[in-house]
């Protein structure tokens, strides 16, 4: 009787010590209920502008060591951007989103342009107004054809992951002017 005694009053201790699941920092862990994915394909054109007294793409650190160069964006620089995405090629072509971020030109081999993006592209018009992916890749750029891994998204993009596929549609390699064609395969909610 005693032993039943002592084994009930564990058992109660042992419950009363797994109650607590609910409290604190986290629910209980259910199943997932974004499971339903879909695809979602999209074709636009980055227009990177450096130049001018309205640059969409500006300067904000490079090191000491390539303070003399006369390139764009020599090894070690550091570009906020707020690029317009257009339907098509032509600077007049309707503005259908933008690309917000940061870019680092990464590649330290001479004669290659390399860059590493943490980019939001936003859309401000049409069913995805609002919504937006982000990327967060490298950006081989003197390889031409390229891809960039999309690692995320907001809104109707939520839970986002796809790539992009580049090329170069117009480059002034003097000023770092550029027309970047993208289309993008994205898996999302
Ligand atoms: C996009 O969404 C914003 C904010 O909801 C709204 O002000 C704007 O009118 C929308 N633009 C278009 C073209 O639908
Ligand atoms: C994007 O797709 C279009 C047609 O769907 C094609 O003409 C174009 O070459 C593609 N561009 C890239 C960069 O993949
Ligand atoms: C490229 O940029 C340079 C320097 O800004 C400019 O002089 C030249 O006209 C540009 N080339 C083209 C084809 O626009």
């Amino acid at each position: 009787m005693e032993g039943r005694l002592i084994i009930l009053g564990l058992a109660i201790v042992l419950s009363l010590a797994t109650i607590p699941a609910n409290c604190g920092y986290y629910s209980k862990t259910l199943p997932n209920v974004y499971k339903k994915e879909r695809i979602t394909k999209l074709h636009f054109f980055l227009f990177d502008i450096l130049s001018g007294t309205k640059p969409t793409a500006v300067e904000v650190a490079r090191a000491n060591f390539a303070k003399g160069d006369k390139s764009p964006t020599p090894f070690s620089t550091v570009m906020a951007i707020d690029d317009p995405l257009r339907e098509g090629p032509e600077t007049t072509s309707k503005v259908v989103g933008n690309a917000q971020g940061l870019y680092v030109s990464s590649s330290s081999e001479p004669g290659t342009l390399g860059l590493v993006m943490y980019v939001d592209f936003g859309f401000t018009t049409g069913k995805f107004n609002g919504s937006s992916f982000t990327v967060v890749s490298r950006n081989p750029v003197t390889e031409g054809d390229r891809e960039l891994a999309v690692v995320g998204g907001r809104g109707k993009f939520r839970l986002a992951r796809g790539f992009a596929k580049l090329t170069t549609s117009y480059l002034n390699v003097t000023n770092g002017d550029a027309v970047i064609e993208y289309n993008v395969t994205l898996i999302h909610h």
